[in-house]
């Protein structure tokens, strides 16, 4: 009988390894406790032994019945919310977990604080499409059919096939093409603007142009707009060096050289002092105390009766600076090409 109980006790003790539910928790309760299960049995023969076998048989099985209970309510306890509550725990002193944060990349840096700063000194930010029509990229701003500009060497044109019915309708869209210059909001903005305004139109611009490390095929530029009544190459450069030495941090000189562009008149190239010497000489600015920074000028009238104001009342000043390579003097970058290269060590740094 003693061997009986231990037997039971053992695949009772294995049963209970293999349940997974409450369901099969009660069935096994059933099986080893119920009034039909075998222990039951035992304990009602119980009288039946002799009194020696009832003293050991007694005991033990009372004793076993006692723990496969126990061991049943232990269980039950497991698949209980208040077990849940048990491994949900939360010990407060364990170190965290750190969680990874990402960040902004150097080129939106630097966009975020362009627009800061001209935001405050009441410049409006304008945008427009990067899919641009000939007329705005091109021909509203002065520059005529056989310009270098327009060959297939510089400007990414669409094909025919790629472009929507509701393009080809469109009266100014002879030709799309993936813009070439910020330069393409101006026309767009002052179609639906009235003199006197001031904007900015920082955003995307494509060339087909071969890379190396001062030169991408996709480039961010940004775009001033200032027209007025009496807008004057002073205010271009007064507002040029207000707007570097923001940035810079720094005591920034800005200097004109005599440029073309055709929808300029005047026009400039547009260097600043070096930043890394204060304009001494150095070798980032191959001792020459000077950086080249964009294209800038006087609007060019043609540029205002293309887009309906009437000649000669208007006067207006417009520049184009990239933002890689601002970004690049700012942060001591040697290649352009890092910024969209997606290498984790490059942008990990900002
Ligand atoms: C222009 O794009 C004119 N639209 C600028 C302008 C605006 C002149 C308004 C007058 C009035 P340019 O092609 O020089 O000009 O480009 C201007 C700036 O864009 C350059 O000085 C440089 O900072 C940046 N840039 C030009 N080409 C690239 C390139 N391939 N990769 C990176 N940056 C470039």
């Amino acid at each position: 009988m003693e061997a009986k109980i231990n037997e039971l006790k053992k695949e009772f003790l294995k049963q209970l390894n293999q349940v997974v539910s409450e369901t099969e928790l009660f069935d096994l309760e059933k099986k080893y406790l119920g009034r039909k299960s075998e222990f039951n049995e035992i304990l009602k023969n119980l009288k039946n032994l002799s009194p020696e076998d009832r003293r050991v048989v007694g005991p033990l099985a009372n004793a076993t019945k006692n723990e496969i209970a126990q061991l049943i309510a232990d269980k039950r306890l497991e698949f209980s919310g208040s077990s849940d509550l048990e491994k949900e725990k939360i010990d407060v002193t364990l170190p965290g977990t750190r969680r990874a944060v990402g960040h902004l990349n150097p080129i939106s840096l630097v966009r975020a604080e362009i627009e800061d700063i001209f935001t405050r000194m009441g410049f409006e930010i304008a945008d427009g499409p990067e899919v641009e029509t000939e007329f705005y990229n091109f021909d509203a701003l002065n520059i005529p059919k056989d310009h270098p500009a327009r060959d297939m060497q510089d400007t990414f044109w669409l094909s025919a096939k790629t472009r929507t019915d509701a393009d080809v309708t469109r009266k100014d869209a002879e030709r799309l093409s993936m813009r070439s210059q910020t330069s393409a909001v101006q026309a767009r903005y002052m179609q639906k603007h009235k003199p006197p305004f001031r904007i900015i139109a920082p955003g995307k611009v494509f060339r087909n142009e071969a890379t190396d490390a001062t030169h991408e095929h996709t480039f961010y530029q940004f775009e001033a707009l200032v027209v007025g009544e009496k807008v004057n190459v002073g205010n271009l450069k007064h507002i040029a060096e207000v707007f570097f030495s923001e940035f810079f941090q720094a005591d920034v000189k800005v200097r004109l050289r005599p440029s073309y562009f055709p929808f300029t008149e005047p026009s400039f190239e547009f260097d600043i002092s070096c930043t890394m010497c204060g304009g001494i000489g150095c070798k980032g600015c191959r001792g020459g105390g000077w950086l080249e920074l964009g294209g800038a000028g006087m609007v060019n009238q043609n540029v205002f009766v293309a887009a309906g104001y009437p000649r000669n009342k208007y006067q207006g000043f417009a520049w184009g600076f990239g933002f890689e390579r601002l970004a690049m003097m700012k942060y001591k970058i040697d290649d352009i090409r890092l910024f969209h290269s997606g290498d984790l060590r490059f942008v990990r740094q900002f």
